[in-house]
Formats: C-alpha cells, structure tokens, sequence
C-alpha cells in the first residue's frame, strides 16, 4: 500500500523503532554470558510497565530514571546485580546504535523535502545523546519528549504534543513505530501509521489498527512514495 497523498512529515517512535534496545546488552555478551538476550527482554518490558504504571499512578519520573529502575529490576531477576555491570550497561544504553537502515532511510525522506521528528517517551539528553551517537542527528528536524506533558505514551495527549510542534493536522503526519500499542495510538490520533514490526509479533487486539505493516524501515520511503 502507498501513502495518501498530501503527508508532510515523518514522526518515529525512538525506542525499538530507530533504536536498537538490545544493543546495550548485547555489547556485553561475552561478560554476561547466554543470559544476555533475557536480561535486555526483562529490562525492555519492565521499562515499559513502569512507564504505564507511573502514568495511571500519577507518579511520573523522567524515562532515564524509569530505564534504571527497569535495569535494576532485570538484573535482580536474572541474578546479573553487579555495580560495575549496571553502569556499563546504562552508560551503553545512553548512547544506543540505531538499526542499520536508518540512516538512508532518513536521508531518502529529507532528500524528498519531507520534514522528520522523533516522538518519544526517551527524556530529551537521552534522545540527543542516541542521535549523536548513530550519527543521525543532523537528519532528524524535531526531537520531541514526553517530558513537555509529563506523562507517557499511551496517553493522547503525547500524539497530540506533536501535530502541535510539527503544526500540522494529524493525516499530514507519516508515524512509524515498532511498538504494536504505541502504533494503535498513533492511528488513534489521526495520523497515517505505519507498524514497523521487527520481530513478527501478532496483531494487537487493541482499536484503531496501522495503515501499513513493514518489517523494517527499509520499505518507508517506496510507502511513501519518495523512493529513489
Ligand atoms: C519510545 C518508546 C515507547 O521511544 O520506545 O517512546
């Protein structure tokens, strides 16, 4: 499927989606054995449990501090609690790889004059950080966090935040993410939403599904009809 006609900007989900989530664990395979893959799992989704807990519990704190108490949980849980290992970990996670398509991809969409943001739990040094070090800060116009509404996505008001900061309706935004309820969302608020589904999961039984499938990034430019 192509795009409609008349999309004006590209949003990304951070997370999973530009950035590669495992890389930080996967970096210290050797020191933390076959349990590697495990822990970054547990610390993904305890990461974002805690984000929707703290969000119905009216309890936010900044997505670094959520992504620590996220490591501490996994490590705790997988036996792994060593000072030096969460350290190296979370100085790794600071400073993530992106996924090996990105960086064309995003030059494709700025070649075709097309505006690009991330929308992100991710506070705002975390996200400069992981742009700075995929080498991928000069192609994204737009960071923006959470942190200006003070709560996390799912919540509307995070979609909304940003047809506020690109100023543009809701069907001039091309949305990608990874995360299968972050994408319902995002379709949710209007925009054209593309699933980037990495790793084959089923559909989410949730309203409002995406308007495309994708395996990887690869593909969004031709779906949007600037491939060249
Ligand atoms: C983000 C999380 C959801 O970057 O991956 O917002």
């Amino acid at each position: 499927m192509t795009a409609p006609l008349g999309i004006k900007a590209c949003l990304f989900d951070a997370y999973g989606t530009l950035f590669d989530v495992s890389a930080a664990a996967r970096a210290l395979a050797t020191d933390i054995g076959p349990q590697w893959q495990p822990l970054a799992d547990t610390w993904r989704a305890k990461q974002l449990n805690y984000s929707w807990l703290r969000s119905l519990m009216g309890a936010h704190v900044d997505f670094w501090q959520v992504t620590a108490d996220a490591l501490d949980y996994a490590l705790d849980a997988h036996g792994l609690s060593r000072p030096d290992m969460r350290q190296r970990l979370l100085d790794l996670y600071f400073n993530l790889a992106c996924y090996p398509e990105v960086p064309a991809m995003l030059r494709q969409l700025k070649t075709a004059g097309l505006v690009t943001g991330i929308l992100s739990n991710g506070a705002p040094a975390m996200l400069e950080a992981a742009c700075r070090s995929a080498g991928i800060a000069d192609l994204i116009d737009h960071l923006i966090s959470v942190e200006e509404v003070g709560i996390y996505k799912p919540d509307p008001r995070i979609y909304r935040l940003a047809m506020e900061r690109l100023v543009l309706p809701a069907p001039a935004i091309a949305f990608h993410s990874s995360n299968g309820w972050d994408i319902h969302a995002g379709k949710r608020a209007g925009f054209f939403a593309i699933w980037i589904n990495r790793s084959d999961q089923p559909a989410e039984r949730l309203p409002n599904p995406p308007d495309v499938v994708l395996h990887n990034l690869s593909d969004v430019p031709a779906v949007l009809g600037v491939a060249v």
